[in-house]
């Protein structure tokens, strides 16, 4: 890779619909709105909203200005800005690792609810939808559809990084945001709505700030905008000295919030609707959306290309933690992007399988365990998450020099530089205090 000319994105949207294509997917549709089923619904919402704010965006800050800067991959940025530092680089490909280990299972999932919704079988069937998706869980078709989706992120990688990743978010994301207010409208006519509408609107503030509900929520906030890991230093290392961060960074953090709101209320009237419960888990929209679309005319129809959308807003979101063990490999290890595109593949392949078929039992820090599922989703974004994040902030705010975050928030010079004091405080104060503090009450210390 050293010696070929290192690709870059397109223009000023190219650079927003490829990192909101990494920062939208499952995160905002599927484990969204079963998180917040779990945690109160709104007061869930108030403070993810917050944790967002105050602290996901910092660190994306922080991250496209390494990507940026160094025009390198997740280990090779941090390590080109000082050499200690590559821990967090290192950090990241675990924690890619971790997230590729669960995520192409749920993305196998919607392309499951793909299928059944084209033949009919979905809607066709005499037993709940809840028992559906118990039958098929249990069946080894996930295995099927998990390899479907690892083969279809390693051919859009594989086709490279304008080509691939970029075409492919510069199509998928508008038709994500259509679809979904569609669904939205739709679901305000069902019978029963309103107390969707009020479990996701009306906060409870004692919930919301237990050390459990923020904890949840920041893990979330990180999760959902990609940030922590190092994806976003290497797709920062795609964007070009154009590139406005503060406005990219907003941008995708304004379109994440959108879907991710939008998500909630499109299921939490559907579930109040069908008198399901909130609390239902990972399979929360799974055995909500259908009822969404049983009654409906053309039923399979609106439910095929939902479930595309689905899968399409995870292929954009698959692409970019691929591409993160990717460009490591090619660059720090001096393989050809294919080679290094088909090992990411195949790690990928291993930890899937190890998901699919391992069960086991046991508690840690209060918590049950009962798949590598629950420690890949656990371990990245409650632990390796947070504390990416929390120790970026700290080489971005104190180990580099003030100039070099201003230096790239404002293009050296040729942005207004007014709020770059008051990112700062975020970034070197307020962000990694509130991450350490959430993080030692979450699991307990505090
Ligand atoms: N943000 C994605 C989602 O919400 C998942 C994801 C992609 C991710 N790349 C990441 C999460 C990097 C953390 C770090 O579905």
């Amino acid at each position: 890779m050293s010696n070929e000319k290192r690709a870059s994105f397109g223009g000023k949207l190219s650079a927003i619909l490829v990192a909101a294509g990494s920062a939208i997917g499952l995160g905002s549709i599927w484990r969204f709105p079963y998180l917040a089923g779990e945690h109160g619904g709104a007061a869930f919402l108030l403070v993810y909203l917050l944790c967002v704010l105050i602290i996901a965006i910092p660190v994306m800050l922080c991250e496209f200005a390494v990507g940026r800067r160094t025009h390198k991959n997740a280990v090779g940025g941090f390590r080109q800005l000082s050499k200690p530092w590559q821990i967090l680089g290192f950090n990241g490909i675990l924690c890619a690792l971790f997230i590729s280990g669960y995520y192409y299972v749920i993305a196998g999932w919607s392309l499951d609810y793909l299928v059944n919704s084209i033949n009919g079988s979905l809607y066709n069937s005499d037993i709940s939808f809840a028992q559906q998706y118990a039958q098929f869980t249990a069946s080894p078709w996930p295995i099927v559809y998990t390899l479907i989706f690892i083969l279809l992120t390693h051919f859009i990688i594989a086709r490279g990084v304008e080509k691939g990743i970029e075409k492919a978010s510069n199509i998928m994301m508008p038709i994500l945001f259509i679809i979904l207010i569609l669904m939205a409208i739709r679901v305000a006519f069902m019978p029963g709505a309103a107390d969707g509408y009020r479990f996701f609107l009306t906060p409870d503030f004692a919930q919301a700030f237990s050390a459990d509900t923020l904890f949840t929520a920041a893990g979330q906030a990180f999760f959902s905008l990609s940030v922590g890991m190092g994806c976003m230093v290497t797709y920062a290392s795609y964007f070009n000295e154009k590139t406005n961060l503060i406005g990219t960074s907003l941008s995708v953090s304004l379109l994440t919030l959108f879907v991710a709101t939008l998500a909630g209320l499109v299921i939490f009237p559907a579930v109040f609707s069908a008198g399901l419960e909130p609390t239902e888990g990972p399979s929360l929209i799974f055995i909500t959306l259908p009822e969404i679309f049983k009654d409906m005319p053309l039923a399979t129809v609106w439910s095929a290309i939902f479930f595309i959308l689905i899968g399409l807003a995870a292929l954009t979101s698959t692409i970019s933690f691929h591409e993160v063990i990717t460009a490591y490999l090619a660059e720090e290890h001096k393989m050809s992007r294919k080679a290094a595109t088909y090992t990411t593949t195949a790690i990928t392949i291993v930890l899937s399988l190890i998901t699919l078929l391992v069960t086991f039992d046991f508690n840690f820090l209060g918590k049950q365990f009962t798949s590598t599922f629950d420690i890949y989703d656990y371990g990245s974004a409650n632990i390796l998450l947070p504390l990416g994040g929390l120790f970026t902030c700290i080489f971005v705010g104190w180990v580099m020099k003030p100039q070099f975050f201003r230096e790239e928030i404002t293009n050296y010079g040729k942005l207004p530089g007014k709020i770059v004091p008051f990112l700062f405080i975020l970034v070197r104060y307020i962000a990694p205090i509130l991450i350490l503090y959430i993080f030692l009450k979450g699991i307990g210390i505090l």
